[in-house]
């Protein structure tokens, strides 16, 4: 589409092709295409980056969420607290893992609500599932108190919020484990399907890492069953290539965002908070709006990308109906659901497509 697409993969190529085809070539060439040497570098990049003491690549976030839930011995007749308005993996992920999904409301901010959290607590609690929507994170210092009262553990999904901080604590550092996807559409994104866990703990780490190989500790022994979950040794190597410009993508984003925040009618678009120790990443940029499809359709009229992250909370879906959730059970987070809109703030835009975006949406809220 011509005009200001939402997102611009043909632009991420074009910008990194000469980095990036010397390194698909050398590993093509070299011949191991599963795990390897490029796997365990870029663990060691993400350690670096994150300063975590362990990372485990894997095949997504989803995985990472799965069986970052079993290492913290999570399974049925557990209860998972997490918020409804993520996509849908969080959730799925909770169930995967045999245990249930309790929801709780998220604040105006998108993020859960750690009142809701705490009054959710029960005797089956087991752990708290935190998401870091849009790149900006959840209350991490009321979770993890409330966390702590209770002996639970805390598994974020940090899938969007690669690099962002709150009061200088990383995302995905926080809690006992950090899951993180590289979907191609995430800010550190793979050619394909990837995620990886960042912990502290290193038995965790190491069971993780039997977990996703059949649970196998060696060529010829099975320790318990496990899954097949390794990274590509491709997108290995591709991510490492990438988390060395990750910063200059979330400085990008970053700068889109604040203009933004300066042109946007702030009496008529409900913005992202931002301040206050936070560090926001700006995996997307979600305003808040009246007549939110009508505003979709007037951008997209005029060239202008936009998308909806989710349109339908996920204990709306019909794969949720058993648990037993109606319309009105969780009121933020549906309210939401009808006012989100996700405005392009891709590292590719220039300042001027950002006015032009503000100009329409201004105009037509005006
Ligand atoms: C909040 C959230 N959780 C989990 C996931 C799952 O990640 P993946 O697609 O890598 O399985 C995603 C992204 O897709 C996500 O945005």
């Amino acid at each position: 589409m011509a005009g200001i697409p939402y997102v611009d993969m043909a632009a991420q190529f074009a910008a990194e092709r000469e980095r990036l085809m010397p390194v698909v070539e050398s590993v093509l060439a070299g011949g191991m295409w599963v795990g390897g040497a490029a796997v365990e570098a870029f663990e060691a990049a993400v350690r670096a980056y994150t300063g975590a003491a362990h990372c485990v690549a894997l095949n997504s976030g989803t995985d990472a969420l799965a069986l970052g839930l079993k290492v913290l011995g999570v399974g049925p007749g557990d209860e998972v607290i997490t918020p409804p308005n993520s996509f849908v993996a969080s959730t799925a992920a909770i169930v995967q893992a045999g245990a249930v999904p309790v929801f709780a409301d998220v604040l105006p901010d998108q993020n859960l609500d750690p009142e809701r959290v705490a009054a959710a607590v029960t005797a089956r609690t087991r752990a708290i599932m935190p998401v870091h929507l849009t790149g900006r994170m959840a209350d991490m210092g009321a979770i993890m108190d409330i966390a702590a009262r209770h002996g639970l553990a805390v598994i974020e999904d940090a899938a969007q919020s690669i690099g962002s901080m709150l009061h200088g604590r990383q995302a995905g550092t926080v809690g006992h484990l950090g899951c993180f996807s590289a979907h191609p559409l995430k800010n550190l994104n793979a050619a394909g399907d990837a995620g990886f866990v960042v912990t502290d703990d290193g038995d965790m780490a190491d069971r993780l890492r039997r977990l996703r190989n059949h649970g196998m500790v060696d060529r010829d022994t099975v320790a318990e069953w496990g899954v097949v979950s390794r990274m590509d040794t491709l997108q290995a190597a591709i991510l490492t290539a990438r988390l060395e410009t990750l910063d200059d993508v979330i400085a990008a984003r970053r700068a889109n965002a604040a203009r933004y925040r300066a042109l946007l009618d702030p009496a008529a678009v409900f913005m992202p908070p931002d301040g206050n120790g936070e560090f926001n990443t700006y995996h997307t940029f979600v305003v808040q709006v009246d007549r939110r499809d009508a505003l979709r359709a007037h951008l997209a009229e005029r060239g202008i990308g936009s998308a909806i992250h989710y349109p339908v909370p996920i204990h709306l879906q019909p794969a949720a109906a058993a648990l037993g959730h109606g319309p009105g059970s969780f009121p933020v987070a549906e309210a939401q659901a009808g006012r989100i809109l996700s405005l392009p703030v891709h590292q590719f835009l220039a300042p001027a497509d950002i006015e032009t975006v503000a100009v329409a949406v201004n105009g037509f809220l005006a």
